[in-house]
């Protein structure tokens, strides 16, 4: 409600000297603050739900892609593998990926190095504007009273696999493009496989081109004074197809599972993927977009880069929903279609409040 402020503070004020700093959640740090502002602070329930035992990990099932290219010996296993874990888990881990090991930590040292930066040097990249292909801010909440989080992020936005390289900051810009390339490496071997998998011609999801752009968020989750009393991310699932995901080793990304909290501990050299809502739309629901969140440690810097298969620009004009040829009698669609821009909309709006638009488009 428009005026009733849903808490005892002001957080209109909090938020614009925060952002006015523009030295991020890393700034908070680096001034040494020993109590978290309020602005972070999360409800203690929101941050409690689901908790599990503490240190509750889950082993998330490994797709191996040896031989898994088209003709490979193991491809018909491998589709097998990934429809099981995409019905039943909606996230995976993914070994021997093709990304060197040197080209994914060397990644996620670029993104420290940006973040670490001196303030002035990155002073010039703090914004919120949408249309920036290259930006770091804190991801702050827009809705009054929403609580932000403990991260900084720095955003890398591709419009068909495209960006200047002039436009990354120089800090990460060689071992960006590097890792880039394998990223879409990666993403388009997943989309013949998860067509597959879903019984369609491997080249599907492909023509469809409702993963062939992408958009990186290198994230940076400060050591945090008061670890218990915020986030690291809220709880949220991703909207768009495919998430890949690489994160150093200080942990920190947790999945709802059986409706607890559980933790997905890194792998050196995995790559952790998780479908997005798009992709449980596009399959009429049979691959499943989970929610996840990370929570806020004492320890830190803790990095990691979340690669988004987002869909072309060319289809975004066009109406979304599942897929035709996996709509029957006996398995009726679940979502109706929609326009791609109605559906961004909501998240623009709603920021902080990451409740999946999905729900909205289910028929029933
Ligand atoms: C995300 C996300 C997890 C992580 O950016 O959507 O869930 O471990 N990130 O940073
Ligand atoms: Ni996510």
């Amino acid at each position: 409600m428009a005026g009733v402020s849903k808490v005892d503070f002001d957080w209109e004020k909090e938020v614009k000297e925060f952002d006015e700093r523009k030295t991020g959640v890393k700034g908070l740090v680096d001034v040494g603050v020993t109590e978290i502002p309020r602005l972070f602070v999360h409800p203690q329930e929101v941050i409690d739900r689901y908790l599990t035992a503490k240190g509750a990990a889950v082993e998330l099932p490994v797709i191996d892609l040896t031989g898994a290219e088209s003709g490979g010996t193991r491809r018909r296993e491998v589709v097998e593998a990934i429809g099981k874990a995409a019905r039943e888990w909606g996230f995976f881990s993914i070994i021997n990926h093709g990304v060197p090991l040197e080209t994914m930590n060397a990644m996620l040292e670029s993104i420290k190095r940006f973040h670490e930066l001196p303030d002035e040097d990155k002073e010039s990249l703090y914004t919120y504007e949408r249309s920036k292909p290259v930006k770091w801010n804190s991801n702050l909440p827009v809705e009054e009273g929403d609580p932000a989080c403990w991260r900084d992020v720095l955003n890398l936005h591709y419009t068909n696999d495209h960006l200047d390289p002039h436009e990354i900051p120089s800090a990460c810009r060689k071992e960006t493009e590097e890792y880039v390339k394998y990223m879409i490496q990666v993403r388009e071997l997943m989309a013949e496989l998860f067509s597959e998998a879903l019984g369609l011609p491997s080249d599907h999801l492909s023509k469809m081109e409702c993963m062939k752009n992408h958009a990186i968020s290198c994230l940076y989750y400060p050591a945090c004074p008061e670890p218990h009393k915020t986030l690291g991310a809220p709880k949220h699932s991703d909207i768009f197809c495919l998430t890949l995901l690489i994160q150093d080793s200080l942990g920190g990304l947790q999945m709802l599972h059986d409706n607890q909290w559980v933790n997905v501990p890194p792998v050196p050299g995995a790559l952790i993927a998780n479908f997005g809502d798009l992709m449980q739309l596009f399959s009429n629901g049979e691959f499943i977009s989970v929610e996840h969140r990370v929570v806020s440690q004492l320890a830190g810097p803790r990095i990691s880069v979340a690669t988004f298969c987002t869909p072309n620009i060319r289809i975004l004009g066009k109406p979304f929903g599942p897929i035709k040829e996996l709509v029957s009698k006996d398995k009726p669609a679940v979502y109706r279609d929609f326009m791609f821009e109605e559906y961004f909309q909501y998240y623009k709006t709603k920021a902080a409040r990451v409740e999946s638009a999905l729900e909205y488009y289910r028929i029933n």
